[in-house]
């Protein structure tokens, strides 16, 4: 198939543009390079630089192409920052992906597979969360994933769109062929934070909030590696298109890690002291959330297989370690 895939120069995007290219797809990444690296990027791959919010560019690049599928993981993802910018996650996730939408529209592509996040369930009501939870986000980030999933709903009913929403549960770990090496920039996620802390980077790194109603206090969460999130979307796009269906299904290791229990396994697999300061809650963490992701296995036969937390610390580290 001929692909787009827009953010496919960022930290999971490379991941999935190296499985479809590993699949026997051609990919045109587009990708504006506010958290892209070029160093993401492969040679197999066509590239253009170019941003969402550039309206004639993207469709120009959307008719250009003659293509079959567009992946979308351009947008803003961190939880924490989305409470405190709320205009920031408004214009790239939202007015961004409406771009993406009617660009896609105009240009006849009919499949879509969407980086949607387990954000858009807010506090669990039960464990493990699956597709059929409640969809009550505590965090902005959380709600723009949500808006773009009804607003494919639509696309798909008004313009006939296929799409794959991808609920991803914590992404993280690096490609277990130690093909990308792209670090990513000023990371606000659980499992870089720690490796550039044990890499020197950083001199110490906090813990938000020991108080939850949780076995050691920390936050519990449900972790993918970014290899088997990439997996996900191949699948997810075959599916799609063979089948002319949309989905929606999470993709996570249905297994939770408290901040504490990855520290440790950090501690153990680095051999590095990463020091660790307890501090107050951060605004919009729900205390636990991991998954069931039966739903992926039953419509598409994924399974996480590189998702334990030994694996994932290992092929971060891999990365990371080089560094200072
Ligand atoms: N945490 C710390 N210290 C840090 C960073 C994080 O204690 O320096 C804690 C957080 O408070 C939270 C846990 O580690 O309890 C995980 O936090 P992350 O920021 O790594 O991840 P989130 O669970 O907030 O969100 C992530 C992605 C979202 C995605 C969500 C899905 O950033 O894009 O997972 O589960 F939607």
């Amino acid at each position: 198939m001929n692909i787009l895939v827009i953010g496919g120069a960022g930290y999971i995007g490379s991941h999935v543009t190296r499985e479809f290219l590993d699949n026997g797809h051609n990919c045109t990444v587009f990708d504006n390079l506010s958290s892209g690296l070029r160093g993401n990027l492969f040679p197999e791959a066509s590239f253009f630089h170019g941003d969402i919010h550039d309206y004639p560019h993207l469709l120009k690049t959307m008719k250009s192409g003659g293509f079959d599928a567009l992946i979308h993981l351009a947008a803003s993802k961190a939880a924490g920052e989305s409470m405190l910018k709320p205009e920031k996650y408004s214009h790239n996730n939202i007015a961004g992906t409406l771009n993406i939408l009617n660009a896609a529209s105009e240009a006849g592509i009919k499949n879509i597979v969407f980086s949607s996040s387990a954000a858009v369930y807010g506090n669990p009501q039960y464990l493990p969360i699956d597709e059929k939870h409640p969809t009550l986000p505590e965090n902005y980030y959380g709600f723009t994933k949500l808006e773009i999933e009804r607003f494919l709903g639509w696309y798909e009913k008004l313009k006939g769109i296929n799409y794959a929403c991808l609920r991803y549960f914590n992404a993280a770990g690096y490609d277990i062929k130690g093909r990308i090496k792209g670090l990513e920039q000023n990371p606000a996620n659980l499992i870089p934070i720690i490796m550039e802390t044990a890499c020197g980077i950083r001199k110490e790194m906090q813990v938000f909030g020991n108080d939850y109603d949780t076995p050691d206090g920390t936050c519990i969460r449900g972790y993918v590696h970014a290899s088997d999130l990439a997996a996900g979307h191949s699948l997810a796009l075959d599916y799609i298109s063979k089948e002319q269906k949309s989905l929606t299904v999470n993709l996570g290791s249905e297994k939770g890690f408290s901040v504490t229990e990855v520290i440790e396994t950090a501690r153990k697999v680095t051999g590095k002291p990463i020091p660790a300061k307890i501090a107050g809650r951060r605004a919009g963490d729900p205390a636990k959330l991991y998954d069931s992701s039966t739903l992926a296995f039953e419509t598409l036969g994924w399974k996480a297989r590189y998702s334990d937390m030994e694996t994932l610390i290992k092929t971060s580290w891999d990365v990371y370690k080089n560094e200072r």
